[in-house]
Formats: structure tokens, C-alpha cells, sequence
């Protein structure tokens, strides 16, 4: 992993009318980092990711790209700077072969489309993922779900990314698909770019992500290392803990193993030392 950072927002806000989706929200994520997103619904994890696809623009706060303060007044304007964006619903077009989907909208012109080179570049971007496609001359409605979406990753690389943003990459996938489109999610890695996944999976993230950061009621509620933190402090963070009867179960059982003396009590503090 190197340490560059390649996207980095500080105080990021943003509301709409009476409702605070983000409050002072910070993140970053660096070159050959993969950054998991989780949060509970309405937590704020899609107004965050929007804000850096141009979708919404913040009220407040600062985004920094490869060290540069920028703007990103529009979709246009994000994969300009290289934000790439896979929204959840892919946006694929169901009775349109692989390539045409690939070079939907950027289509390779010369004096007519170029059939024969976008068909090579599409062979070369799977290769690239290393993924099972059969043939780039199938509609899309004969893929499976995981097919689909390395199609869809595969479109957003199109243009050379140094950060892609995925939503629920693996929602609505079976184990195998799922296992699938996290081979591709480190194949990014591998590639160099900057990864942000939005997940609700606990193994997912556990399974590829470096970093997990955690919103709350559209504020940051901690960011941790993978491999440091038990997916018990994950939830924790997720529910804030006590407030919460599934997160004070998962601590009373906790506390119990580690002394069957100690009931598990009503403070906030029996979640800190899991594991
Ligand atoms: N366009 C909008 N107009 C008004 N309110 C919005 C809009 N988009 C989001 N919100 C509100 O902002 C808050 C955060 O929503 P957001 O969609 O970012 O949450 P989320 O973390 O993506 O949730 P989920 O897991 O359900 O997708 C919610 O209270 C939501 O109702
Ligand atoms: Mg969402």
C-alpha cells in the first residue's frame, strides 16, 4: 500500500433543507488502498459518495485531489479528474452486447465505429480484471449478477480512474459472484487505484478492505485498520453500541465470556475491549 493520498475531504457537510446528511465528515483514501464505507441506512454513505461523483456539491468543507483543492461542480467535472463511479443500479443496458455497453456514450469513432478495436480494447480491460466473461458479443440480460457488475467496473476504467467508488458492489450477488467481484476489487488494488466500497457485508469488508471508516447520522463514528478491529467494534460504531439491543446483545455475550462474573451492565462502556 503506498501512502499517497489520493482523495482527501475535511470537514465535509452537506444538508438538505432541514436534514444534516453530512456533518463535518472527513476521509481519505490513498493509491492502492481499498476503503470500505459502512453505516447504517440514511446514515449519509451515498450523499458522501455523490459528493465526489458530482452529483451533489457540499455546503461546506474542502475536497482535495491528488493534493490539489478542487471542485466538482459536476459528473463531468468527476471523471475529468479521474473519479470513476459505479452507482448500484450499474446503468447497463440489458439487450446490448458487452462492448456496446463498455463504449456506451464514448464510442471509438473513425469514419464510422470502430467495431473491431473496441472489441479488442474490451477483451483487454476484462483481461485486465481477470474476469469470466464468455464472449463480449452477448447482451448483457444473459450475464449473471456478478458478470454485470465487472462489466460495469470494467466501463468506469474506460477512462483511466486513479480513484473508483463502488456501491454495494456485491448486494444481491451469490457466494460465487460475490467471490468473484472481490477478486476484481483486489485486481484494482493490485492496479494501483484508490478503492471506495460501500458495503453492508462484514465479511465483504473484512475480506478486501484495508481501511473501514464508519458514518453515524451522517458524521464520521471512526475510521480503523482491517485487520485491528473485530467486526463486534465495527457494528458497534455502525449502531453507536448501547442505543442499540443488537449491539449491547453482542456486548453482554462478550463481557460474559470474558468474566462470568460481570452482568452485563447498562453503560456505554462494555464495548471497548472486545475480542
Ligand atoms: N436528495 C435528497 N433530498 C433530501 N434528503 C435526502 C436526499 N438524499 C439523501 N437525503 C437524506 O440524507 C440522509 C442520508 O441519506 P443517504 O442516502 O446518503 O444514506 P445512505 O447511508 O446511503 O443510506 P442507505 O444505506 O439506505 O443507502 C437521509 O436522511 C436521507 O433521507
Ligand atoms: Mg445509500
Amino acid at each position: 500500500m503506498s501512502s499517497r493520498p489520493v482523495i482527501q475531504l475535511r470537514g465535509v457537510s452537506k444538508s438538505f433543507g432541514a436534514v444534516a446528511a453530512l456533518t463535518d465528515v472527513d476521509l481519505e483514501v490513498s493509491a492502492g488502498e481499498v476503503l470500505a464505507l459502512v453505516g447504517d441506512n440514511g446514515a449519509g454513505k451515498s450523499t458522501l459518495v455523490k459528493t465526489l461523483a458530482g452529483v451533489h456539491a457540499p455546503d461546506s468543507g474542502s475536497i482535495e485531489f491528488l493534493g490539489e483543492e478542487v471542485s466538482i461542480p459536476g459528473p463531468n467535472a468527476a471523471l475529468n479528474l479521474g473519479i470513476a463511479t459505479v452507482f448500484q443500479d450499474l446503468a447497463l443496458c440489458d439487450n446490448l452486447d458487452v462492448v456496446s455497453n463498455l463504449f456506451l456514450g464514448s464510442e471509438i469513432r473513425g469514419s464510422r465505429l470502430n467495431e473491431v478495436e473496441m472489441e479488442v480494447r474490451s477483451w483487454e480491460l476484462l483481461r485486465q480484471l481477470s474476469a469470466k466473461i464468455p464472449s463480449v458479443r452477448i447482451p448483457i440480460a444473459s450475464l449473471s449478477g456478478g458478470q454485470r457488475q465487472t462489466v460495469a467496473i470494467a466501463r468506469s476504467l474506460l477512462r483511466d480512474p486513479k480513484l473508483i467508488i463502488l456501491d454495494e458492489p456485491t448486494a444481491a450477488l451469490g457466494v460465487e459472484q460475490t467471490a468473484e467481484v472481490l477478486n476484481l476489487v483486489e485486481r484494482l488494488r493490485e492496479n494501483g487505484l484508490a478503492v471506495i466500497m460501500i458495503s453492508h457485508n462484514m465479511s465483504d469488508v473484512r475480506a478486501v478492505a484495508d481501511r473501514v471508516s464508519v458514518l453515524r447520522l451522517g458524521r464520521n463514528n471512526g475510521t480503523f485498520t482491517v485487520a485491528d478491529v473485530s467486526q463486534e467494534d465495527i457494528v458497534a460504531a455502525i449502531t453507536g453500541a448501547t442505543d442499540n439491543a443488537a449491539s449491547r446483545r453482542v456486548a453482554a455475550v462478550s463481557t460474559k465470556a470474558a468474566s462470568a462474573t460481570t452482568p452485563p451492565a447498562g453503560t456505554s462502556s462494555t464495548t471497548d475491549e472486545q475480542e
